[in-house]
């Protein structure tokens, strides 16, 4: 007879969590488990709910069902309540706020207890980590942003939290700031094997930082993965359009095909005379140019070229954009390219839509 390995609870796990304001749900039924030294993004548009469930798991709001546990010891539920300061949770918020009157040492040292002759070796440890060792007695006022960031990353994480929770903690940096700071701030947490627990409405940023994305919409956790699975199999139109630019073609599904403007697709699984939407990112639309009003032969990989002019074109940095309106239709087809490419306004081109990148939905969905 085998043994079952001994599984560890989840550092972090929330079951059902509904919270209700004024009888509207605002968080609905969210479950979610994040194992030691894990960083899990709550990604989503703004107002979904985010931040009420931070503030639940923080212990600063309550829900109105569900539970929280910490490595499998229930921390709280709708009777029982560890207080906040107990839960072994960090938290840096967006305004997360420096204590003004207080040194920087003095801000990171707030939360730790214990001797004095390990509290400071604790506090100049953090700061030398966050490049920061010179600062100790500097007043928050003399320090950038970025800097400022540094010591609330320090103070949260002093006192070793089992999980940190951020809320939108990057937002307030400029973009040239940020990518630095955020890829220090992982590479810390990862040292400390802290779990995380990461709020943003930026894909970008969770992209980025993320282990796994639970991507919210309306209370909800609608889809929950690798950044990887997220971005390539979308659960939704709405998931697919969260990321990126989306092109919609519409059809109707005749025996598991559907017929479009760019030929034929595959379409199992939708029952036949379905209406469904075909979805597809602009990086995945390839163009080519007309020779003399025809396109390029059929191929499997790229199904039938449909005809477009193009209406716009845009250099992007790293991409550009092109805008087309498609001859079948009359709607604007989206395509992007690496680099520089930038046809002028009225050339006719031939577009193709790589099958293997589109996503087939039901209308309506
Ligand atoms: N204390 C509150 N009282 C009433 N409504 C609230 C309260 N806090 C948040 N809400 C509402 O709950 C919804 C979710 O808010 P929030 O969790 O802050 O969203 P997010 O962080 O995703 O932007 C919003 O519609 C917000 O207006
Ligand atoms: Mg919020």
């Amino acid at each position: 007879m085998q043994h079952a390995a001994r599984v560890d609870p989840p550092r972090l796990e929330i079951r059902n969590l509904t919270r209700r304001y004024e009888g509207r749900v605002v968080v609905d039924d969210v479950s979610l488990a994040i194992p030691a030294g894990q960083v899990t993004c709550l990604l989503g548009p703004s107002g979904c709910g985010k931040s009420t469930t931070l503030r639940m798991i923080a212990g600063v709001d309550m829900q109105d069902e569900g539970t929280i546990h910490v490595d499998g010891a229930l921390v709280c539920d709708t009777q029982f309540r560890i207080p906040p300061e107990r839960r072994s949770i960090g938290l840096m918020f967006q305004d997360f706020a420096l204590f003004p009157h207080l040194s920087v040492a003095a801000n990171v040292a707030f939360g730790l207890s214990g001797p004095k002759r390990a509290q400071e070796d604790r506090v100049r440890g953090l700061l030398a980590r966050v490049g920061l060792e010179g600062y100790l007695d500097a007043f928050p006022h003399e320090l950038s942003g970025g800097e400022q960031q540094r010591v609330a990353l320090a103070r949260a994480l002093a006192p070793q939290p089992r999980i940190m929770l951020m809320d939108e903690p990057f937002s307030g940096l400029d973009n040239r700031l940020r990518d630095g700071i955020r890829d220090e701030t992982l590479e810390l947490l990862k040292e400390e094997g802290t779990s995380v627990l990461l709020v943003t409405h930026e894909p970008e940023e969770a992209m980025r930082m993320a282990d796994e994305i639970a991507l919210m919409r309306d209370g909800r956790i609608v889809q929950q993965g690798a950044p990887y699975n997220v971005y390539n199999a979308p659960v939704d139109k709405a998931a697919v359009a969260f990321f990126s630019d989306i092109n919609v073609i519409h059809g109707v599904v005749r025996g598991a095909l559907t017929d479009t403007p760019f030929g034929q697709f595959l379409t199992p699984g939708h029952p036949d005379g379905a209406r469904v939407d075909i979805v597809f990112r602009p990086q995945h639309v390839s163009i080519d140019f007309d020779r003399g009003g025809r396109g390029p032969s059929p191929t499997a990989q790229n199904g039938t070229p449909a005809r477009g002019v193009v209406e716009r074109a845009r250099f992007m940095g790293s991409e550009s954009l092109v805008e087309f309106r498609m001859d079948h239709d009359g709607e604007v087809l989206r395509a992007t390219v690496p680099n520089v490419f930038m046809p002028a306004v009225g050339t006719p081109m031939w577009l193709s839509v790589r099958r293997n990148r589109c996503f087939v939905f039901p209308t309506g969905t």
